[in-house]
């Protein structure tokens, strides 16, 4: 199943169109979570107000739904600077994203979403605009050719992507910030969809039903977000409008959302690992062939949660179930799996760093 086919995936579906702009929180201090990300960012943007100078080229990384495209916007307001907004697969060729760059103001922030997928001549436009605010044009054609160098208004860059591992390493050093963008606490989810249920004009939002929709939203605001709405409709025709935690627990099991947010993807792949590879290690393009799923998606938007839940490890030798992943599942770990796990507890910490 595709990722944006998923009732539970972080990834922009069609049903979230019209939440998806109101909601956006519109300063810094509205922005929950992310507290080390925050507080550096404010340090630089003060810094740079200071200095009358735009802001260092920023790359946010992390699974979808977590808030990038949020967090840009964020920050060409608290900068007063207008945005941008285009995206990798938009810029076809390298004049696009030259004409682009010409017409910024002085200041202004370009936002480049899904930057992992630029081709490889427009990065090469992009690199001395980000490092000397100029592109290299050529006049000419054939032996006669000869290239130009213009300057282009300073501006700021800010890159977002789910693939981190798949952006050139040129174009990575060429960001001087670069922040990794973490799931939600469940406590910090509450407070999302707490403000959401406000904006949604939810009659009557109790704090155990936002905490029930954050605990079951894999850590990710645009699910919890999407669970609010469903759980909002659920109340109005169920209980008069009244999201209590009941209601918010039959609304996501009527959706096939279990206590913890898995769905049946997450649940079909822990038994697939269990059954057919004694828990594992497997290695993911194993597993993506075996259930179906795209490596990518299974490695940029399930794996994240399902770790964070402490049910799955990334070793050397391949992903691993963990014991409370086996419990979970209602199944028996099998000897051999448990030594696996338990030998493989130093490389889990050492990934969580
Ligand atoms: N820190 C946050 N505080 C409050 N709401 C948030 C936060 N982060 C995200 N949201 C909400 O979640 C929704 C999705 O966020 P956003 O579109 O910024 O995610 P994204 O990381 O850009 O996703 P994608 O990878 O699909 O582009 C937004 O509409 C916003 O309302
Ligand atoms: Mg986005």
């Amino acid at each position: 199943m595709a990722a944006d086919e998923r009732l539970m995936t972080g990834s922009f579906r069609e049903e979230d169109a019209n939440l998806e702009n109101s909601l956006r929180p519109h300063t810094l201090r509205e922005y929950v979570g992310q507290a080390e990300v925050k507080d550096s960012l404010s340090i630089y943007i003060q810094a740079a107000l200071n200095r009358h100078e735009p802001l260092d080229h920023i790359l946010l990384y992390g699974p979808p739904g977590l808030g990038k495209t949020t967090l840009a916007t964020i920050v060409a307001a608290e900068m007063g600077q207008n945005i941008r907004v285009t995206s990798g697969p938009a810029i076809e060729r390298p004049g696009d994203l030259a004409s682009m760059l010409a017409n910024l103001n002085e200041g202004d922030v370009l936002f480049i979403d899904e930057i992992h997928r630029l081709s490889r001549s427009v990065e090469e436009v992009l690199y001395p605009a980000m490092e000397d605010f100029a592109i290299d044009i050529m006049i000419g054609k054939g032996p006669t050719a000869r290239s130009l160098r213009v300057s282009v208004p300073r501006f700021t860059l800010i890159g977002a992507t789910t693939r981190f591992g798949m952006l050139s390493a040129p174009l990575r050093d060429r960001f001087g910030i670069i922040y990794r963008l973490e799931l939600y606490t469940p406590d910090e989810l509450a407070t999302i969809v707490t403000r959401s249920a406000g904006l949604l004009k939810v009659k009557q939002a109790e704090p155990d039903g936002m905490l029930e929709i954050a605990r079951r939203s894999r850590g990710t605001p645009r699910i919890a977000n999407r669970m609010l709405r469903r759980a909002r409709d659920y109340a109005d025709v169920k209980n008069g409008g009244v999201l209590s935690a009941r209601m918010a627990d039959e609304a996501l099991r009527m959706n096939n959302v279990d206590e913890l947010g898995l769905d049946k993807t997450d649940r079909t792949m822990l038994a697939c690992m269990m059954d057919k590879f004694g828990g594992g290690p497997v290695g993911l393009d194993t597993l993506a062939a075996t259930t179906g799923e795209d490596a990518a998606t299974i490695e940029c938007v399930y794996e994240p949660y399902l770790m964070q839940l402490g049910f799955l490890m990334r070793t050397p030798r391949g992903r691993v179930c963990t014991p409370a992943a086996w419990a979970y599942m209602k199944r028996t770990m099998p000897a051999a799996a448990l030594a696996q796990a338990g030998g493989a507890d130093g490389q889990i910490s050492m990934e969580l760093e």
